[in-house]
């Protein structure tokens, strides 16, 4: 009984330091992401031809803080703007989610 007890609480603590910084929808990222493949990949490996860079193996918070700095034009990228200019926040964490599963 006492060692179920404390299997119970490690998995607790792994849900709660899993690797994901946020609450997000990966399948909904999924969606999202499908006007993303023409530049990036399915794989997300990046298209060199295009210019477009791996995203596969990046981590969450880093992929969401470029989506929010390419949406606000902090960082510069015209050719993918408009494709993320109608997105919100809560589509970037879907799309960051769905992009480390790759
Ligand atoms: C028309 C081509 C194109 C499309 C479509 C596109 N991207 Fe990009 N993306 C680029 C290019 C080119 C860059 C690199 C720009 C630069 O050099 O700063 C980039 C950069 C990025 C970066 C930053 C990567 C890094 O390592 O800093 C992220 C994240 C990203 N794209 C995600 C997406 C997502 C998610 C979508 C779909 C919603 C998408 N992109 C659609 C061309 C595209």
């Amino acid at each position: 009984m006492k060692s179920a007890l404390s299997l119970i609480s490690v998995l607790l603590l792994a849900s709660v330091f899993s690797s994901s910084s946020f609450a997000q929808d990966a399948a909904k990222g999924k969606a999202l992401f499908a006007v993303c493949i023409q530049c990036h990949g399915a794989d997300a490996n990046g298209i060199v031809e295009k210019k477009a860079p791996r995203l596969s193996g990046q981590h969450d918070w880093y992929l969401l803080k470029q989506l929010t700095e390419i949406k606000s034009g902090v960082r510069k990228n015209p050719e993918m703007l408009p494709y993320i200019a109608k997105l919100t926040e809560q589509d970037f964490k879907d799309l960051a989610a769905y992009i480390t599963t790759l």
